[in-house]
């Protein structure tokens, strides 16, 4: 009763930030991202009647902060395979883990898939993506390749709708990640969410202009319009680390590294690359841009003083298990 699957992380060009249900886990407004062809996680789930207890190992060592979360996510699974066994979870991520690079949706994403096949479950991609999205909203993203969207629950219910809005080969934009700090988050997402969502004097509007951002950047996807969507995206990420500042305390994710690379990433644009940027909840600088412009797009990246790193990568495929 084992399987394995890989799975990479995905950015989020409209972002989600805040819950409207934190039982089920359920995002307050839709969101749009992009999946990358890099860097990836890759996890093991093997179930056995020898295992007294779950186990989860993350690059080789046990990681007692995360268990809880992955315990919980196997035991939903439990509950549909009808199966009390335990499991061990091994977890390889070839980036930093916790700093805003979007792990928690590789991992989780690859999670569900492994654990899935593991206990001999037949799931379709949205019954995934429900069970990925309970244990980290943008781990649903994960599940699928290229620009995808995640959609609020119909009023009947808590699944939220995954869909791909353009493969990866369609529009194959490519990303130049500055990492300027590998240390983990200090508040990580769920709690600074709540944050938010209790604290800031902005959360209402956040929420009420999520809908216009979707259909912009929706139309943008559809239409290849690079700098329309540069536009949205942009727009999206200042409002959401504006709503996080605003909270009291107010989150403040950026270090002085990520305000130079948005300035360099702006400087770039007004000279014609087309680049654009984004930042999660960590330090660093995501900067998405046409494939011709990535070698310049890093380069210009690492100049900037404080960046110690640059991965670049394509946009990529969905959440799949391991040929054996
Ligand atoms: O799904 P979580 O709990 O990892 O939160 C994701 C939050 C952001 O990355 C900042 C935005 C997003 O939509 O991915």
């Amino acid at each position: 009763m084992q399987a394995s699957a890989q799975a990479q992380p995905n950015i989020a060009l409209v972002k989600y930030w805040g819950k409207q249900d934190l039982r089920h886990n359920l995002p307050a407004t839709g969101s749009i991202s992009i999946t990358l062809d890099a860097p990836r996680t890759h996890t093991r789930v093997n179930f056995s009647a020898s295992q007294e207890r779950d186990q989860f190992l993350l690059n080789g060592k046990p990681e007692p902060a995360m268990l809880n979360r992955v315990s919980a996510c196997l035991d939903n699974l439990r509950a549909l395979a009808d199966c009390p066994l335990r499991a061990r979870v091994e977890s390889d991520n070839d980036f930093p883990t916790g700093a805003g690079l979007a792990s928690s949706a590789s991992g989780f994403a690859a999670l569900v898939v492994a654990g899935a096949s593991a206990l001999g479950l037949n799931l379709d991609t949205q019954q995934l993506a429900d069970l990925a999205r309970r244990a980290s909203g943008s781990a649903a993203r994960s599940l699928l390749g290229g620009f995808v969207e995640l959609l609020l629950p119909a009023a009947d219910g808590p699944s939220t709708p995954v869909r791909s809005l353009r493969a990866a080969h369609e529009w194959p934009l490519a990303v130049a990640i500055a990492i300027t700090s590998s240390r983990t988050k200090s508040v990580g997402s769920t709690e600074g969410m709540e944050r938010s969502r209790l604290t800031s004097p902005y959360y209402p509007a956040w929420v009420s202009s999520a809908e216009d951002d979707l259909a912009y950047a929706r139309q943008a996807i559809s239409d290849r319009d690079f700098l329309s969507l540069a536009r949205v995206s942009e727009f999206s990420c200042l409002k959401m680390h504006a709503l996080a500042m605003s909270s009291e305390p107010g989150l403040l994710y950026f270090n002085g590294a990520t305000v130079e690379c948005l300035h360099r990433i702006r400087t770039l644009r007004t000279q014609g690359v087309p680049v654009f940027f984004t930042v999660d909840a960590g330090p660093q600088v995501k900067a998405v841009c046409l494939p011709e412009a990535l070698e310049q797009v890093g380069q210009a990246l690492a100049d900037v003083p404080g960046v110690q790193k640059i991965i670049r990568c394509g946009l990529g495929a969905g959440a799949r298990l391991d040929k054996e």
